[in-house]
């Protein structure tokens, strides 16, 4: 992070900009993105934000940059490899060095796996599963060197057990919370930090986007997300749940046989 140590800066802290470290925010366009954003911001880093919206991306930026900070903004689509390669060597050639890298970006789609969009479901899959893997495996060797770094992942209480009629997300987000859990302890002792962020249902974009507004209504906020995963991580905790009731719920389904927490997932959605 933007201070000597790897905890936080304190809020209005004034690094000046030009010494700032960079985070890197994937999906800022969205709720929880653009919370990452204002966060890392308030503690004195500078910004790359990406998402697709290059309205939202200019308007983030404007606000971003009126806080004191440096922002890039690179339009990309996550779901295409050249254009996310493009955005690895944009940054190498700025020298541009990440130091916190947000994983953020996803969308979920709700509905069976039978009558969904073939080329949706495959989007789906290149941004939440492998872009987040792409941008972990690129950037991580430079924090690995520089001894110091912060990759968070923003996985779901979806990926504590299969949900029918989000199938795929689902099992998505296990990938995300399965895949950090290991890498959190690959990078132990070398100063980069790995966690997963699991969010239960929360304010944003994010159930328009699935397909159905209507569900999960008792949402949680954006701001109350990035503060758990920010004093998770700097406990040096692998995966967090937001919440205690959703912490709760991902608990149960430890005592639970899967084919019944499925099925409970599946009447809570709303879908069966
Ligand atoms: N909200 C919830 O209830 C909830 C719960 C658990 C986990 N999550 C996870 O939280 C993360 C953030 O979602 P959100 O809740 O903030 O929803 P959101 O408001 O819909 O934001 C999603 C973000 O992902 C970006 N994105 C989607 N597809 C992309 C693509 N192909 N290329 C580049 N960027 C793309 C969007 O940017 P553009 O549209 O500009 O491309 C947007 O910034 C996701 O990983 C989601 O799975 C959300």
């Amino acid at each position: 992070m933007a201070t000597s140590d790897k905890a936080p800066g304190p809020v209005g802290a004034t690094i000046p900009r030009t010494e700032r470290r960079w985070a890197l925010v994937t999906g800022a366009t969205g709720g929880l993105g653009a919370a990452f954003a204002r966060w890392l911001v308030a503690h004195d880093m500078n910004l790359v934000i990406t998402g697709r919206d290059t309205m939202r991306l200019a308007s983030l930026t404007t606000e971003l940059e009126s806080s004191g900070a440096q922002v890039i903004s690179l339009p990309v689509d996550l779901a295409d490899r050249e254009a996310r390669a493009g955005l690895v060597t944009d940054l190498t050639a700025k020298q541009v060095h990440v130091d916190t890298l947000v994983n953020n970006a996803g969308f979920g789609i709700i509905g069976d796996v039978g009558d969904t969009d073939p080329g949706r479901l495959r989007g789906m899959l290149e941004v939440n599963v492998v872009a987040l893997t792409d941008l972990t495996r690129s950037f991580l060797p430079a924090m690995l060197d520089a001894g110091q770094g912060s990759i968070i992942n923003v996985a779901s209480t979806a990926s504590f057990q299969p949900i029918p009629g989000m199938a795929a997300y689902a099992a998505s987000k296990a990938y995300v919370r399965s895949f950090s859990t290991a890498l959190s302890d690959e990078t132990r002792g070398t100063g980069v930090r790995v966690i997963a962020i699991n969010p239960g249902p929360t304010e944003s974009g994010f159930f328009s986007v699935a397909g159905d507004d209507t569900t999960l209504t008792r949402r949680r906020r954006p701001e109350q997300v990035v503060e758990t995963t920010f004093a998770a991580l700097a406990k040096g905790h692998p995966s967090i749940v937001d919440g205690p009731s959703n912490a709760v719920m991902a608990m149960a389904n430890r005592f639970v046989p899967t084919s019944l927490s499925a099925r409970i997932a599946a009447r809570m959605l709303g879908r069966r």
